[in-house]
């Protein structure tokens, strides 16, 4: 299944200077993020990995969309076997989308960022996974109109729970799964 996930404030804004708005805060985030993606794989744009530190996110498969043909090849600080086993580049989204259909094999696409990837995945996606953080950050990229209307008119929320702060969180929290009711999905 092709899914998605994000983290957002009350106001959608989910990336500021290429980083998270609210740093590394909120580990229970990371974590549950960490729990629901490992084993399978993940697709994120370039800009997203490099915020990163241009690693692969490790016991998944990393796909990293980029229009530049080197790029692979300018990853000279990875071996050839941490490549082979889970570094892959790829220049189209539709390249990601066939080889996922041809190899599924159990593992779910992860849909991971930045907004740039999440709004061209969008009709794809057969579920969503937002965590809201409940706060006002400064921020250079955020949710847009046409993802908000998207999600609202072809997604169902269908659960939702939430976690207070607490000394390791500094802020408090609440997650969503949307689930696609409307419109075109494989
Ligand atoms: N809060 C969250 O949950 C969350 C999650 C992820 C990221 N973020 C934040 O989001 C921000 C980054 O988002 P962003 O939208 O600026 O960038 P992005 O989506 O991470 O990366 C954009 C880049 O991906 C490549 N790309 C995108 N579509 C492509 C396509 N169809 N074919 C080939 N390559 C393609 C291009 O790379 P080239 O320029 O190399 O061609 C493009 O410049 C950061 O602040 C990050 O921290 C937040």
């Amino acid at each position: 299944m092709i899914k998605m996930i994000l983290a957002c404030d009350l106001n959608g804004v989910i990336g500021n200077g290429n980083s998270l708005p609210w740093g590394r805060s909120l580990p229970y985030d990371l974590n549950r993020f960490k729990e629901l993606t490992e084993g399978h794989i993940v697709v994120m744009g370039r800009k997203t990995f490099e915020s990163l530190g241009s690693k692969p996110l490790p016991n998944r498969e990393n796909v990293i969309l980029t229009r530049d043909v080197n790029y692979f090849t300018d990853l000279t600080h990875y071996n050839s076997r941490e490549k082979e086993n889970n570094l892959f580049v790829s220049h189209h989204i539709e390249h990601i989308l066939d080889e996922y259909d041809r190899t599924i094999d159990g593992k779910d696409l992860w849909i991971i960022g930045g907004m740039n990837v999440y709004e061209q995945f969008m009709p794809y996606v057969q579920e969503i996974y937002i965590t809201i953080v409940n706060g006002e950050f400064e921020g250079d990229t955020k949710l847009n109109p046409e993802f908000k209307y998207n999600l609202s008119n072809d997604f169902s929320l269908y659960t939702m729970s939430a976690k207070g702060a607490d000394s390791e969180n500094k802020y408090s929290m609440s997650f969503e799964k949307h689930v696609r009711v409307k419109g075109e999905y494989k």
